[in-house]
């Protein structure tokens, strides 16, 4: 029987990237014998968009996720510890905001400073420090210029306040559930090479890194100090060759279309297709139309 809507989970956070405008592309491209006892994958995590879908849809046994943004790891660990707790915090910081911009501005200028005061974060630690940071995190994110995640050389989160009106910080039945959906989930912090020793032949593995820049100059890729370069892509192309080739696992890939093709030579034995998806998260309100990526996978559908 069908999920009722209000069980299903989504993601507590803007992420740039964010795959949900993507969801429909990539459920027609699924393996065929995709099943709760796979083993699914997804080290490049963000908003989670792709692994919230798919478990409503397969309820898997044993999830991995991972990403290498300390932060994103500890606030997915509260939310799945200590969902209540988190709640309570992020209701103070909605009761906070209110309709006087100065106050709004402050609130997140302090927030911000006391994030930023914290040194040696232990992602996996459950603790009322790290529920309190966890709940910074999602109201940082949601008051933030476009909900970006981006930090400055010292790793200090440097992005400024939007002054948004009536910002929904939270949605306490979603944080429910997403709670309920990481119960059988291993959240990690590290790069997404260091996956590769669990991956076995029955898993699926959906993948989505740092985008390439479309138009040859920079785009968002701040995600992390050191950036995702035409050389992680090539990692990131040879990491996907061993997980075929080596593991004969399943796996998916998003990426954009850059005018070069680069992805046609790193990615020529596997399926490619081109697909539109609306891109939000760019600073160039010129830029918002439809643009073209690329899913690329090692499986027939
Ligand atoms: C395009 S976003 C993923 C968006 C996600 N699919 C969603 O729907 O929100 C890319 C993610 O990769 C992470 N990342 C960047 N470099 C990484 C690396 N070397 N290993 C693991 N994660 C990395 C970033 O922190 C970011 O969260």
């Amino acid at each position: 029987m069908g999920k009722n809507n209000a069980d299903l989970s989504r993601p507590f956070l803007k992420w740039a990237g964010g795959k949900t405008q993507l969801l429909d592309e990539i459920k027609e491209r699924l393996p065929d014998d995709l099943n709760a006892d796979c083993k699914y994958f997804e080290p490049f995590v963000g908003g989670g968009a792709v692994f919230f879908c798919l478990n409503d849809l397969f309820k898997f046994k044993y999830a991995y996720l991972s990403d290498i943004n300390e932060d994103l790891i500890l606030t997915y660990n509260i939310i799945k510890e200590k969902p209540k707790l988190l709640i309570r915090k992020l209701k103070k910081f909605q009761k906070c905001y209110g309709s006087d911009e100065k106050d709004n501005k402050k609130l997140f200028y302090d927030t911000r400073d006391l994030f930023n005061e914290v040194n040696n974060i232990n992602p996996y630690e459950i603790s009322d420090k790290n529920i309190t940071r966890a709940s910074q995190m999602i109201f940082l994110n949601k008051t933030c210029f476009n909900g970006l995640y981006r930090v400055n050389k010292k790793g200090g989160f440097n992005v400024p306040f939007a002054n948004p009106k009536n910002p929904l910080i939270y949605d306490e039945k979603n944080i429910k559930n997403v709670s309920k959906s990481l119960k059988n989930v291993e959240l990690v912090v590290a790069d997404y090479s260091k996956s590769l020793s669990l991956i076995d032949k029955n898993s699926f593995v959906y993948l989505d890194p740092p985008y390439k820049p479309i138009d040859g100059k920079k785009s968002f890729s701040g995600y992390t100090k050191l950036g995702f370069e035409d050389e992680d892509q090539k990692k990131l192309a040879k990491f996907c060759k061993d997980i075929d080739g080596k593991i004969n696992a399943k796996f998916l890939l998003s990426n954009s279309k850059p005018e070069d093709d680069i992805f046609e030579r790193l990615y020529s034995k596997f399926k490619r297709d081109s697909v539109q998806a609306k891109r939000f998260i760019n600073s160039n309100g010129n830029k918002r139309g439809p643009v073209y990526e690329l899913l690329i996978y090692n499986y027939e559908i």
